[in-house]
C-alpha cells in the first residue's frame, strides 16, 4: 500500500502517544489541531513505535525508550529519527502519503502475530492423526527421540587376559 491513505479523522488520534495508522505502517501525533506523521519503524532496531507515550512533545519508543522530538522526529540522544511523512487534514480527515513499500515489520511484530495466529487445538488434532498416534512431547521436543523402553542391562565381557 503507498500513495495518500486516509487515517480517520483528526479528533480519534489521541494527543499523547503514537496513534498506529494506515494498517501500522506509520504513526501520528495530535499536536492540537495540528497532525504528524512518521513511519512506524524505530531507528533502533526496526521494531514498531506506535503506542509509545508522547509527553512535553518528546515521543518515546516503548520498545526501548529511545526518544524522538515529536515535531521533527529527531533522535534526541544517538544520531538519526523516526522517518518523517507528509500528512494533511482535509475536512478534519488525516491524509499520510506512505512511501515505503513493504510493510515495516520486526522480529517482534512477526512473532506476535505468529502467536496469535496459533491453533494449539488444530495443531494437537493433527498429531494426534499421525502414524504413531502419541501425543507431542510437553516439551515440543518430539517424543520420537525419547528412549521408548529401558536400555537393555549390561553384559558381563569375557576377560581375553589370563591372570
Ligand atoms: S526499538 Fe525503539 S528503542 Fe529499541
Amino acid at each position: 500500500m503507498t500513495g495518500r491513505v486516509c487515517a480517520g479523522p483528526l479528533e480519534a488520534l489521541a494527543g499523547d502517544r503514537l496513534n498506529p495508522i494506515a494498517d501500522g505502517r506509520a504513526v501520528a501525533v495530535r499536536r492540537g489541531r495540528a497532525v504528524l506523521a512518521y513511519a512506524n519503524v524505530c531507528p533502533h532496531t526496526g521494531s514498531p513505535v506506535a503506542g509509545g507515550l508522547v509527553r512535553d512533545g518528546v515521543a518515546v519508543c516503548p520498545q526501548h525508550f529511545w526518544r524522538f522530538e515529536a515535531t521533527t522526529g529527531r533522535c534526541i540522544g544517538p544520531s538519526g529519527g523516526l522517518h518523517p511523512l507528509p500528512v494533511t487534514v482535509v475536512d478534519g480527515q488525516v491524509w499520510v502519503e506512505l512511501d515505503d513499500p513493504a510493510p515495516p515489520v520486526g522480529w517482534r511484530q512477526r512473532l506476535l502475530a505468529r502467536a496469535r495466529d496459533y491453533d494449539r487445538a488444530s495443531d494437537y488434532a493433527v498429531r494426534m492423526a499421525g502414524p504413531d498416534r502419541q501425543p507431542p512431547h510437553p516439551n515440543g521436543a518430539g517424543h520420537q527421540h525419547l528412549p521408548t523402553a529401558a536400555p537393555p542391562p549390561p553384559t558381563a565381557v569375557a576377560s581375553t587376559e589370563s591372570g
